[in-house]
This record gives structure tokens, sequence and C-alpha cells, in this order.
């Protein structure tokens, strides 16, 4: 793999390459083997893959956020070289490179903007909107590679594509798990040992949640998901919706779910001083 730091050099190595279709996965560092299932199946698809490594700072709505975020780059980049290829390109701009002027862009998107995440991180998707344009106007990749982890994220991206009419199509992968059922995260090292110990049961309860999905109503199961998991020293439920995967609606009750239509129960959990997220199909 070749690493570039420039908007520069990655484009002549994208030209001088001539291979396409072009697959990119965008990330923020502190690799796990989520990221590397993208990076995996981007291989399999595409004859030229982009890794990018940025912490994009205007998605951060907590300055201390920012500042703890895990960073990494050698160990990085060690585990990129074993999956790569020789041809396959890493981007590791810095801030300059990015944003050489500030960007004031503002998007809007819906419904998208008005739940969940949306709600408890404001701005955090205009952020992340103003990095993913940004990184596809430099890379113009064919193909973008998201984690179902950050559910309401891929949402939010299949959008902007909509709404910007780019050729990029956006594929969405399984979420990567830790043996306990905790959804793999760069945040998941900044966990007390104690708390990591016990944050297995915010999949084992969501799992059971949509097991029970089968014959209690969902006002029983947000009060359940929510008693089972405060039960435990130190964690507290931000929130647990149960929502379409196109709106991002949240349903009230089974009988607004619709056939044809996949409901998500979407879980926000403060375990300690991390945030986490994740998500489970609730079966219709
Ligand atoms: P980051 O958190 O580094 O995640 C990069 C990609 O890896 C995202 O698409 C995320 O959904 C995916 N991912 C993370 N954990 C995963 C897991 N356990 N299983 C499967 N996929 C997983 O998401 C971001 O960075 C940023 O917001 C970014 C899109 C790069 C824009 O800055």
């Amino acid at each position: 793999m070749k690493v570039t730091r420039t908007i520069k050099d990655l484009q002549k190595a994208i030209r001088s390459s001539q291979l396409s279709p072009i697959g990119f996965v965008p990330t923020m560092g502190a690799l796990h083997r989520g990221h590397l299932s993208l990076v995996q199946n981007a291989i399999s698809n595409c004859p030229l893959v982009v890794v990018s490594i940025y912490v994009n700072p205007t998605q951060f709505n907590d300055k201390n956020d920012l500042k703890n975020y895990p960073r990494c780059l050698s160990d990085d980049l060690n585990l990129l070289q074993e999956v790569l290829r020789d041809k396959d390109l890493v981007f590791t701009p810095d801030d300059k490179e990015i944003y050489p002027v500030e960007d004031k862009s503002v998007f809007h998107f819906g419904n998208l903007d008005n739940v969940m995440e949306a709600l408890h991180r404001p701005g955090h998707f205009n952020g992340v909107g103003q990095v993913v344009s940004r990184l596809f106007e430099i890379v113009n990749p064919d193909f973008a590679f998201f984690g179902q982890k950050d559910f309401q994220q891929l949402a939010v991206i299949k959008e902007l594509v909509n709404q910007t009419g780019s050729k990029v199509k956006i594929i969405g992968n399984a979420i990567i798990r830790e043996d306990d059922g905790l959804a793999m995260s760069s945040r998941n090292q900044l966990l007390d040992p104690v708390i990591r110990k016990k944050a297995g049961i915010i999949y084992a309860t969501i799992s059971a949640a949509a097991v029970m999905s089968n014959n209690h109503d969902i006002p029983y199961l947000t009060a359940f998901v929510k008693k089972i998991i405060e039960k435990v020293k130190g964690f507290g439920v931000e929130y647990f919706e149960i929502v379409d995967d196109l709106e991002l609606k949240p349903v009230g009750s089974r009988a607004e779910m619709k056939k044809g239509r996949k409901y998500f129960g979407c879980i926000a959990v403060k375990a300690g001083k991390i945030r986490l997220i994740d998500n489970i199909e609730i079966p219709l």
C-alpha cells in the first residue's frame, strides 16, 4: 500500500494507477476489526481501494471527546499493511488539507436530523456531511463503504448522496462485535476496565428486546431495555428508539409498523464517561 498525506499526491497516485472502480473507506483511525471488515469488502469488490484516516473536528460537538479521541496512526498503518494490496492507497491528511478555509456548508437532512443522535449531538451530522462530501470530492470513488453500527450516519450519507446527485454507491456493512457482543468501536479502548467487563449487557439486552418484540409492545420493550441496562452500575440509557430504516421515524406501537419496511432498535448508552451506540433489527 502507499500512504499519501496530500490531495495532490493522492490524486496523482489514483490517476497513475488507471484502476477502476474505486472503493473508498473513510475512517477516523484507531482501527479495529469493524473497520477492517469494510476494507475487506472494498478489496473484494474494487481493483483500487482508498482508506482515509482523519479525525474530523467539525463533527465533534464535545471538545473533550475530540481531545480524547484515540489517535494511533502507526498501529493503524500496520493493520492496514496486513490487508491492503500493494496498489491500494491510504490517505492521512491534516486539517489544512481538508479545510483550507472554514467549511460553512449547512445541510438539511429532514427527519434524519431530528431524531436520536441528532438530538443528543447537535451539529454532528452537519460535520459528517462536510467531511464526507469533501472526501468524496477528493477521492471521487465509485463505491463507499460504511458500517451499520452507525445506523443514523449511514442513512444521512445515503441522503447526502441523493441530494448532491453524486455517482458514488453507498454500501452498508454488518456490525462486527467483540466476543461478549459489544459492538466494536474506537471508543471501547477508552472504557474503564470495570465498565468494559459489563458492557456486553447492551447487546444482550437489545437482543432480548428483539426476541420479546414477538409478544410485547414497544413501550414495554423500551422500559425493559432501560430497566435492565440501568441496573448495572455506571450505565445510563440516553435513548432506545425503534425506527424504520428509511426516514428513521420512531414508532410508538407495533400497530404503526408497516409490512415491507424494516425496523431497528437503536440505543445510546453512557457507560461510565463514554458514550456507546448500537442497534439491532426488530422483526415485524
Ligand atoms: P469511524 O468511527 O472511524 O468509523 C469508520 C467506519 O467504520 C464507519 O462507517 C463506521 O460505521 C464503521 N464501523 C465502526 N465500527 C464498526 C463495527 N463494529 N462494525 C462495522 N462497521 C463499523 O464513522 C466515522 O468514523 C466518521 O464519522 C466518518 C464517516 C469517517 C466521517 O468522519
